[in-house]
This record gives C-alpha cells, sequence and structure tokens, in this order.
C-alpha cells in the first residue's frame, strides 16, 4: 500500500483535546523508559521534544530526568495550549517550555543536548527535512530517540489494528489513528531515509506490530 498523506497539524482545537484525553500512558511511559535505557549515563542538558502535542512525554521525561531542561516545539496552538497547561498542572514551568513553532524553524545549530519525538514523522510530506534538522540541531554526542507508527500492508490491515487498539475510543481518534497509520512510513523507509541523510549509526528497531523505533548518537 503507498502512503496516504494526513493534514500535517492537529490544530482543530476538538482532536487537540479528544487526543490529549486519550488513553497513551502505557505508550508514553514506555517511550520516556526507553530513553532511559537508550541512554543511561544521560542525565543533564536540554532535551527538545519535536512535535510534543499534548506535553505528556515532556512531562514524564522531567520526572525521570530532574536535570533536565525540555523544550517542546509544536506548530499547532491547541496542542501547545494543552501542553503549557498540563505542564503547569505538573508543577513544572520551571524546567519545561513549550514553543509554537514549525520544528522546521527552529533557529540555530548544536542546541540540543538530546531530541526526543514520537509521532510526529508520519504527519510530515517532506520526512528528509526532519532527519535533516536533527542533525543540524543536535549537538555532536547526543541522543536522539525517534518513535513513530509503522505503515500496514494495507487498509484492512490498518483498520484492524485500529480495532485491535482502539476499540472504545472516541471516533475522531479512530479516524486520526487510521489515517495515522496510512501516511507512516514501512521500516524499509525510514531505513532508506537514515542512508540518504548518512544517519545509518542510528538504529532501527521494530518493537511490535505498529511502531518503530530510531534511537542512538548522532556524530
Ligand atoms: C500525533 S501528534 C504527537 C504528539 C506527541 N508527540 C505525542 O506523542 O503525544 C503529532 C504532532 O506533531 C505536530 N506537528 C506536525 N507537523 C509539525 C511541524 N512541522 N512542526 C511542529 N509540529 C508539527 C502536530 O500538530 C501534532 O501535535
Amino acid at each position: 500500500m503507498n502512503r496516504t498523506l494526513e493534514p500535517e497539524l492537529m490544530d482543530d482545537p476538538l482532536q487537540a483535546k479528544v487526543y490529549a484525553e486519550a488513553d497513551f500512558l502505557a505508550e508514553n511511559q514506555r517511550f520516556v523508559e526507553l530513553f532511559r535505557e537508550y541512554f543511561p549515563d544521560f542525565s543533564q542538558g536540554h532535551i527538545f521534544d519535536l512535535g510534543c502535542g499534548p506535553g505528556d512525554i515532556p512531562v514524564r521525561l522531567a520526572g525521570l530526568l530532574p536535570e533536565c531542561r525540555i523544550t517542546g516545539v509544536d506548530a499547532s496552538r491547541p496542542m501547545v495550549d494543552l501542553a503549557e497547561q498540563a505542564v503547569r498542572q505538573a508543577g513544572l514551568s520551571d524546567r519545561i517550555t513549550v514553543r509554537c513553532e514549525r520544528f522546521e524553524d527552529l533557529a540555530g545549530a548544536n542546541q540540543a543536548d538530546a531530541v526526543i519525538s514520537n509521532s510526529l514523522l508520519h504527519h510530515l510530506p517532506k520526512p528528509l527535512q526532519f532527519w535533516h534538522k536533527l542533525r543540524l540541531f543536535v549537538k555532536p554526542g547526543s541522543p536522539v530517540l525517534v518513535m513513530d507508527l509503522l505503515r500496514p500492508e494495507s487498509p484492512e490491515a490498518a483498520q484492524a489494528i485500529v480495532d485491535r487498539y482502539a476499540s472504545g475510543a472516541h471516533e475522531i481518534l479512530r479516524r486520526d489513528f487510521y489515517n495515522s497509520l496510512l501516511a507512516a512510513f514501512t521500516e524499509d523507509e525510514i531505513g532508506s531515509q537514515l542512508a540518504q541523510m548518512n544517519l545509518t549509526r542510528l538504529l532501527i528497531d521494530v518493537p511490535d506490530d505498529r511502531h518503530w523505533i530510531v534511537g542512538g548518537i548522532i556524530y
């Protein structure tokens, strides 16, 4: 099945609210714990979360890494509002900042001590821009951890995944999940993107039936 793009930004207020209220607890917790497993010696510095959405991942990561600062970046105003609210509620405003900005427009090079990103890449019409920015934006020798959905082989397989993992979820969330699966990349496509950007030191893992993870140190 070929890739079918979905709208890049999640800037409909109801869509953002439904996403923020969805139960991603286990998935988000697994992502931040993976960061610690991949990079057990990383404990200080400025981490950027590209496409941070409603901010649950930065809040969880700040809890695990009490000496880190985190900047979440998302170009959707409703998502940024929700993320700012989550940060305030967690009492983490001194360590987490949220910026309403396209990651492509982030200024400067060698700014980040680490970059994380979950479920952003499948939104992008031009995924190489993401890997390019990552390369430019992290200091050499810094950790990166990127996770996203895997594109299934057919629309029927995508629908089966939605039914299996989001059976009782809000209709908007089910619609977005289905569209995201159709817009996602295959493991081969991710491998080819990394090769084109000279990022083959980063390792690709496929931990389950619907995700890929790319992690490692960028030099
Ligand atoms: C599926 S959400 C993932 C949110 C969060 N990372 C999480 O795991 O819960 C993807 C987010 O990426 C944002 N996004 C898409 N394209 C973007 C871009 N070019 N720059 C910044 N944010 C972008 C969307 O607005 C959306 O909030």
